[in-house]
Order: C-alpha cells, then structure tokens, then sequence
C-alpha cells in the first residue's frame, strides 16, 4: 500500500507534492515524509501521523524551496508506524533518497550482506536496505543511478514501486515498478514531470500519463523524452503516453463533509454511468463487448469462480445468486487470499470473474494469475481503468463508478452488482435459460433503479434519527436471506471498518444454530425483509429475535404492514425484483454506518489501520 508522490521541473515541488500525498492518503495515513532539493541541500522531514502532521513539522523543521522532490505517506508492513521508520529513507552517505511502496521479502538477507560491508541502519525498513543496496552497487566504477537500480532490483525479491533521488543528478529521478503501481505525469515538451501512485495528484497539471507495468524502469529527465527499460534484460521500451480521463472535480469532496458521503450520494449516476451504453432497453439489447467477444468461453463454461476481496467479494457473493438463478450455471465465490493458497482444481473449462474496485488488490492479482496459469479463462471487473487487475486478464469490464476515495466501499459495490447483473442478463438470454418477457421485464427494471437509488437516498435524515439510538452500541447483528444474505454482510463490514462497533452478518435462517445466544435488549439487529424475499420465513425469523427483546432496524418494501408492527425502526425501500434488490438494500446500511461513525467521531474516510487498496497479501 502507501501512496507515493514526485515533482521534477520549473515549479515549487513542495505544494505539488503535499497535495499530492493529500490526494493519496487512502492509500495509507499511518505517517508520511516529504524530501526536497533546493540545488544544494537535500531538505527532509518525516512524521508519524497523517499529511496535516507533516505540514506542520516542516514548517518548523526545513525550507521548502526546490523544484524536485519526493513525498510518501505510509501503511506500515516493516517496522511500525514512527518517524524512523517513515518515507523518504536516504542512503548512507546522505546522497540517495527513496520512497517506495510495497514489500521487500529478501530483505533481511540483503540487510546482513550490506552490514558486512560496513552499513549502518537507523529504521527498521526494508526500504532502507534497498537503497543501501542501490548505493553499494553505485559506488562500482562507472556505474549510473539507473543502473545501480537495475541491478539491485533483479537481486531483490518481492513487490516496489519506486521513486529515486541521486543529489548528483539533480535533475533526474529513477521510477521502477514491479506489482505495485506507479503512474508519471508528463508536462508540456517534457518541462515538467510528476510521479505518484495514481493520476489524482497530477490531474490539474497534465492529462498525460505513462503507467509503468510490471518490472519496468523509467529515467526521467527534465528536458528529455522518458526512457524506459525492462529491469531484467536492459530492454529498451516504448512509452505509450496515455490520456487521462479523470478530472478535478471527481477527486474533490464537492460540499461533502466526507468522500464516504459524497460517494454514497454518487451512486444514482454512478449507476447510470455503469449502465450508458450497455443496456439499450429499446432495442432489447445488452451490450459488453468484454463479454460479447468471448461469449463461446462464457456458454461453454462447466463453472464460473469468483475472486475478490472485502466488500468485491460480497458483489461476488451476490452474483452467485444472479447467476445461478439467470443463467443456471454453478457457481463458486472464493475470497483471493485462500484461493491462492489452497490449491484449487482449476480447469480450462472453468471461468474466472475477479472483481477489484482498486484493481490493485494483491491477494486477488495473484488468484488470477494462477487461474490464467492453470488455462482458465479470466474476466477482470475493475473500477480504476488501467490498474494492474485490468491489465492482467484475458477480457474484462470497467464500473464506471467514477474516482471512490473513501476506505469504506460504497458505489463500486453497486456499480459491481450493476455489470454483473448486466452480464447474467446477457448470458441467460444467450442460453435460453430466461423467457424474452422476463429477459424485456428485467431490462426495464434495471434502467430504474438510478432513480430509485435517488429516492432512497431521500431518507437519510431518518436513518440519521436511527444512528442516534444505537451509536453507543457496542454489537450489531446483520441478518438477511437470499440475494439480501451477502447485503448483510456488507452492511456489517461497513459498520465495522468506520465505526469500530463489532457486527456479524449471517443469513436470517441460521441465527437459532448459534448466533440468537447472542440477542439481549442490548442488541441492534437489522434484518432485511424485502417483500419477494423469503418474506414470511424472514418474518418469522423476526419475530423470534423479538421474542429475545432484541431492538429490531428493519429494511421492507414499501406498504409493508406485518414487519412495521413488530420492528422497532422501519426503513422502506421502493419496490423492486428480488435480483436487483441489493443495489437498493446496500444504500440504508452504508448510510446507517456512516452517520453512526460520524457521531462517534471516527475518522470515517480514513479509518484506522485501514487502506484503500491493500497491495500486499
Ligand atoms: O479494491 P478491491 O475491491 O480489490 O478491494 C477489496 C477490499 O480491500 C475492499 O473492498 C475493502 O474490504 C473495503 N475497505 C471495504 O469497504
């Protein structure tokens, strides 16, 4: 994880690269550190605590003049989060800087070697070793920083994405990436140059970006085209220069107390923007050409697997309903961190839909590089476009949800449902296994949920009186059947990540083999008890956690009357197909857990121990 941030050219490097780390702090806030060059010192600060830290200890600490710079902010993995331990780390000598995100696994061997040699370490860092190592390697005759780099990264064993400083070349720095990702921003006639681990710190300067792949390094020099090579033969590359779609605006908070907000009120366009172009009701018409142009694989399949992480996996969970119900094809979701490890029978005849909002998500990357290695067929469903996921698959499909910034997943869960849904409508028509009135019927459905998703978020003012009540609560139970089942769980998560109150999600039907022990008048429980969704048998399941005295949130159809009379809290949903139930079920939960964070005054987009995109297993 950590977010790392460069600046070479004709500006001030300094607020570029603090805004920039502003921009990147989802991706780790545990401590950040900035260096900058102002042509003959090299000026370094670093913190434990958050951006806003660092601001303040370098204005007291260094100048911050310079045109060339580093910035890092930190998800600790070597070395726990202090000022030591935090980015840049500098080489012995005081003339190498470096900031790195990702994890050196050889390191201790490296480090013994280096100490033999007579180096001394400060932090408890892999990244110190590596620079060491760089610098060892440089002080060879006629050796050139991008060399130095070279060499030692086809000696190290693990994940990096670099950013180098060598105060004898002021005006270069040396990228390197190798599973985790690294995007460079490339200003007018190569004047200017900018470096991060996303676009977002660089959008309002330059739309053009080379996003380095795996094992790639880059020499960036001002006044000079970016040269790039393959770290293990020296190969010469070509940089494909991209052009950015993403502008300010999405990466902003938009009058927004938090991201979380913003982009739970997001989710009506974000649907809207997932589903332009893809559903044409009119015509009767599903159209993903990721899909379309493997359609043989898909029929063929004798299984779908799905891999994902976190709040993906629960999309996945909720796509083996879909699926198995639209397409009649079995269906098996696996979370990417055992799947990798257990060995799984994987065949050719098996397809493999991996979601990733990040696309970056370590555990998920290497499921799938296990799966194609196997001959399966793999479909990537990624929100962030070029990320390494949707480069790493044989089709794929984006969400289209937009930047989410916010830890806690909130419209990529809904714009993932949305394209699965889209892809077992497709499929299900394609095989014959849904009627075409049904095929028609649920066609029209899908185009309306933006604007339900939009009514429903009419409501936070109630779910905000709901959170009152239980924001000193110390457990929750989410309880649901059915495609609603995975909801519970997401709505759990969700309170868990922002709001540290412990929660559990469990299907409604299996609280009495366990879980109904738990139920005291103490205990919030939200059920979801959608009108089409085993309503009676969740109505029953109700009454006996009413029976226990527990406090009941209960999320109906609207016009219910049977759950009204024994819930203590009613939240109603509009009417809607079972299937597509999840996209509206989500919105109440995630706004409930963000209210009650709120009010506890957690640090809701940025909740402790937490990151983004987790790019380490
Ligand atoms: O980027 P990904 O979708 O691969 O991330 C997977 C999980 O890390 C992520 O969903 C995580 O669980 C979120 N914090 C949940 O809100």
């Amino acid at each position: 994880m950590c977010g790392i941030t460069g600046y070479i050219g004709y500006r001030d490097a300094y607020p570029i690269i603090m805004n920039g780390l502003k921009r990147l702090e989802y991706r780790g806030y545990d401590s950040s550190g900035v260096m900058l060059f102002d042509g003959k010192n090299i000026n370094l600060s670093k913190t434990k605590g958050k951006v806003s830290s660092l601001e303040e200890k370098v204005s007291q600490e260094i100048s911050t003049e310079g045109s060339i710079g580093v910035g890092h902010t930190r998800w600790a993995t070597h070395g726990i989060p202090n000022d030591v331990n935090s980015h840049p780390h500098m080489s012995q000598s005081g003339n190498l800087v470096i900031v790195h995100n990702g994890i050196i696994e050889n390191y201790e061997a490296l480090k013994q070697e280096l100490v033999s040699r007579g180096y001394v370490f400060h932090s408890d860092t892999d990244t110190e070793v590596l620079i060491n190592l760089i610098e060892e390697i440089k002080t060879q005759e006629g050796v050139k920083l991008g060399q130095a780099v070279q060499i030692a990264l086809n000696q190290v064993i693990g994940a990096y994405a670099i950013a180098v400083f060598d105060r004898a070349k002021p005006d270069e720095m040396v990228v390197a990436k190798l599973g985790s990702p690294i995007a460079i921003g490339v200003g007018d006639n190569f004047e200017e140059f900018f470096v991060a681990s996303d676009a977002s710190p660089f959008i309002e300067y330059t739309k053009n970006a080379i996003y380095l792949e795996d094992e790639e390094l880059a020499i960036i020099k001002k006044g000079r085209k970016v040269r790039v090579r393959k770290i293990k033969d020296d190969s010469a590359i070509d940089a494909n220069i991209q052009e950015l779609q993403m502008n300010l605006e999405q990466i902003e908070k938009g009058g927004y107390e938090h991201f979380m907000l913003k982009e739970i009120h997001e989710q009506p366009r974000a649907i809207i923007d997932t589903l332009r172009g893809r559903l044409l009701v009119n015509e009767g018409i599903i159209k993903l050409s990721g899909l379309e142009n493997n359609m043989k694989r898909f029929l063929n399949a004798e299984r779908i697997i799905i891999i994902a992480c976190g709040t993906s996996w629960h999309a996945g969970l909720v796509a083996e309903y879909i699926f198995e119900e639209f397409v009649r094809i079995p269906v098996e979701v696996e979370y990417a961190s055992e799947f990798r490890y257990r060995n799984p029978v994987i065949t050719e005849k098996d397809v493999v839909i991996a979601i990733s909002q990040s696309g970056e998500t370590a555990d998920t990357l290497a499921a799938i590089k296990l799966a194609r290695s196997k001959g399966a067929f793999v479909f990537g469903l990624c929100n962030v476009v070029g990320s390494s996921i949707a480069r790493e698959n044989d089709s794929g499909a984006y969400t289209h949800a937009g930047p989410e910034i916010g830890v806690a997943s909130t419209k990529a869960f809904t714009t993932q449902i949305t394209v699965l849904l889209l892809m077992a409508l497709r499929l299900a028509r394609a095989k014959g296994t849904m009627s075409s009135a049904d095929y028609r019927m649920h066609l029209q459905e899908l185009e309306l949920i933006p604007q339900k998703v939009e009514e429903l978020l009419k409501i936070d003012d109630h779910i905000k009186e709901i959170a009152k009540e239980y924001l000193l609560s110390t457990n929750f139970l989410y309880l649901g059947r059915g495609y609603n089942f995975p909801v519970a769980l997401e709505g759990a998560l969700k309170l868990k990540e922002i709001s540290y109150i412990h929660a559990e999600g469990y299907p409604a039907a299996e609280m009495k083999h366990g879980p109904i022990a738990l139920i005291d008048d103490r205990m919030p429980v939200v059920v979801i008890a959608t009108s089409k969704g085993h309503y009676e048998k969740v109505v029953s399941n109700i009454q006996e956690i009413k029976s226990r005295k527990a406090k009941i949130i209960a999320v109906v159809t609207k016009g219910d009357t049977s759950v009204r009379a024994i819930a203590d809290h009613i939240i109603e949903i509009p009417e809607v197909e079972e299937a597509f139930s999840p996209l509206l079920t989500t919105i109440p939960l995630q706004l409930l857990s963000y209210h009650i964070a709120v009010m506890r005054n957690c640090n809701v987009d940025q909740p402790r121990n937490l990151a983004k995109s987790v790019t380490v297993e």
